[in-house]
């Protein structure tokens, strides 16, 4: 069976198994499972008939709900259709020649990058360091290279870049006048997201774009909505010249609004990642054939340690189970699978059918 490029393809899986696609349990996506926030539903049915009209073009209510949520200023932000629109406006205003990438990485840095004709280098992470970044990726960062991208946490590891590390790599960064790329697209799942964000460096740092997106913690991926961040304000007029116009949707810019303010969502969110994210974790833990990489985000990176793991994809979704073959990253192969967290009965499935189809005779 071809195996998705993304996760969260559920309806190609869902043809090939001839079940309609709400049946399948998608662990391949890392979405929250609370779900749309009832703030937003209700704000959308009250708003129906703004779809009349065209969005803002300026975003106003939108940039200054993330302004605020942040504390940062209203011109450092720009919104796009997904943080993956925000990545390939983002690369095609900065304009790179040579790209530094961790690998693996999420894949759609390298295709923005290869689109804008850039050349792209890898650095190799470690499987004994489960994929940490380590002190040689300050020497990855050669002459040459004018664009460096960090993923934190990297998706699909689960892993954070150590906070002296960060700081080091944005200094060598802005001693070389080379641009410094942090995907947060996850932040909001992380035990401390302010402490780890590089948000409070940006006043400093104008070689420095962050993203965000929405569609993860707030569960909007059908949405499309994320935004960059940067006091590179000369930069961003750059790229919002060069965007086509209205590329967020009225109701995608209504829910960034509402959401971003909703502190129960928020924290009921949050209260719920810790707890079932530790349960997943140690569940997975005393599965003998894998080996579980300690995650710092919603979705848990594991190794199958023996051939069984070739097929795992496969044999799962005959049991209407999707997780995620990571045998299309860079630097990992089809042992490795990543399984977002979701709530405890999807769970306890995905427990259940991993041990009977790895001990299977
Ligand atoms: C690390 C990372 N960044 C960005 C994105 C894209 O997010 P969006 O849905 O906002 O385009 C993803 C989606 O999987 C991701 O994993």
């Amino acid at each position: 069976m071809e195996i998705a490029k993304h996760g969260g393809n559920i309806y190609e899986m869902a043809e090939k198994l001839g079940i309609p696609p709400y049946e399948i349990i998608d662990f391949s996506a890392n979405i929250n499972p609370l779900g749309v926030p009832d703030s937003f539903r209700k704000a959308m049915l009250e708003n129906i008939s703004i779809l009349a009209n065209y969005p803002d073009p300026r975003y106003k209510n939108l940039i200054q709900s993330i302004a605020r949520y942040h504390g940062i200023r209203e011109d450092y932000i720009i919104v796009g259709n997904g943080a993956a629109e925000v990545i390939f406006s983002l690369i095609s205003g900065l304009k790179p020649r040579k790209a530094l990438l961790l690998a693996p990485t999420f894949l759609e840095y390298e295709r923005a990058l290869i689109k804008a004709g850039c050349e792209v280098k890898h650095y190799l992470l470690k499987e004994e360091l489960d994929f940490r970044v380590d002190e040689g990726f300050f020497k990855a960062i050669d002459e040459d290279t004018d664009l460096v991208i960090l993923c934190n946490p990297n998706n699909p590891t689960g892993q954070l870049v150590d906070r002296r590390m960060k700081d080091t790599i944005l200094e060598i960064c802005r001693e070389r006048r080379i641009g410094l790329m942090v995907d947060e697209a996850f932040n909001e799942f992380l035990a401390c997201p302010q402490e780890e964000s590089m948000i409070s460096s940006l006043e400093n740092y104008k070689n420095l774009y962050i993203l965000r997106s929405l569609t993860k913690f707030f569960a909007l991926p059908g949405l499309r909505i994320g935004y960059g961040i940067s006091s590179n304000r000369e930069m961003l007029n750059k790229i919002e010249k060069c965007k086509e116009p209205w590329m967020v949707n009225s109701f995608a810019a209504l829910a960034g609004e509402i959401v971003v303010k909703d502190q129960a969502y928020i924290e009921e969110s949050r209260r719920w990642i810790f707890s079932e994210r530790e349960y997943l974790y140690d569940k997975l833990r005393e599965i003998e054939k894998i080996k579980v990489y300690k995650p710092a985000a919603n979705y848990i990176l594991f190794r199958v340690l023996d051939e069984k793991g070739s097929h795992l994809q496969e044999k799962l979704l005959r049991q209407k189970i999707l997780i995620r073959s990571c045998a299309n990253y860079e630097n990992l192969n089809g042992s490795y699978f990543r399984a977002a967290v979701k709530d405890r009965l999807a769970n306890e499935k995905l427990v259940q059918a991993l041990k009977e189809v790895l001990y299977e005779s």
